[in-house]
């Protein structure tokens, strides 16, 4: 049985999670975290990951950025204890933060929970090898009218993976209003579009001389990044130092 530790318990995948672990036997919130402190069912609520004294074997974060410090700062003081990092906005500083502190502690970390998403991650990786510079790359995102980062982890993830393909040579491109020019060869354009519920629509476009091919993934529900989070922690448990991801867990 994995003891899991909710932070963000409070928000909209907190509440997914919590759907999912009811129906799971292998794992169980033990305790919660969120600043907002709403109490939630079964499980004790702090506004800080310091005052939990319950044991725990994972956390799972879907809450904020600025936790992070106090994630690791907790996974410090409790050897053992393993982290599942799903929240997204990151900056490049904490990111490598995150790297540095994976020599030390057990860190899953995906901004894309959803075994689909990784798919079209590594279905894009093929495309851009096959199709080669000849094709240019657009990514486009759409998500609810309440998401704070743009573009989304998901595009970055898909940039990323991409331009690994093409040496790190490509140079990402956020919005083309500001400047009157031509689109360059060696760019990735991100476009980002937020309007009513939308979970999670990600495109990858090659645009070449005849024929254009776009990769696409739709997510239907939150409840995917739930359940890819949870069974992400269950897999953590045990686990040594290290930074672990999607990958590790297909
Ligand atoms: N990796 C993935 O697959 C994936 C999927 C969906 C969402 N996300 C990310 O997860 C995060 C949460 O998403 P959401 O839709 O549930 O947002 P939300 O705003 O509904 O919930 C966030 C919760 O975290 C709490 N919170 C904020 N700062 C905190 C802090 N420092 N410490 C503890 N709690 C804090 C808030 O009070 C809130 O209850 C976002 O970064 C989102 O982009 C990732």
């Amino acid at each position: 049985m994995t003891r899991l530790l909710l932070c963000g318990c409070g928000g909209k995948m907190g509440a997914a999670v919590q759907n999912f672990v009811r129906q799971r036997e292998d794992c169980q919130i033990v305790a919660g975290v969120d600043l907002a402190g709403m109490p939630q069912e079964g499980f004790p609520v702090y506004t800080g990951i310091a005052e939990v004294c319950e044991p725990i074997d994972v956390i799972i974060d879907f809450s904020h950025p600025s936790a992070l410090p106090s994630i690791l700062d907790y996974g410090k003081a409790h050897p053992g204890a393993a982290a599942v990092l799903c929240t997204t906005g990151y900056t490049p500083e904490q990111t490598a933060v995150i790297h540095e502190a994976a020599k030390t502690m057990p860190l899953f970390y995906s901004r894309n929970m959803s075994l689909g998403v990784n798919l079209l991650i590594e279905l894009s990786k093929k495309a851009a090898r096959v199709l080669g510079t000849d094709f240019d790359v657009e990514i486009l995102e759409m998500h609810h009218n309440q998401k704070i980062d743009a573009p989304s982890g998901t595009a970055l993830m898909l940039a990323d993976a991409i331009n690994e393909e093409r040496e790190n040579a490509m140079k990402y491109v956020y919005d083309r209003h500001s400047q009157r020019k031509k689109r360059e060869k060696g760019e990735i354009g991100l476009h980002s579009v937020r309007g009513g519920t939308i979970v999670g629509e990600h495109q990858v476009i090659f645009s070449g001389q005849q024929e254009v091919i776009t990769l696409s993934h739709s997510a239907q529900s939150k409840e995917l990044f739930a359940s890819g989070a949870i069974n992400a922690a269950v897999f953590m448990q045990g686990k040594g130092p290290g930074l672990y991801s999607m990958p590790d867990l297909l």
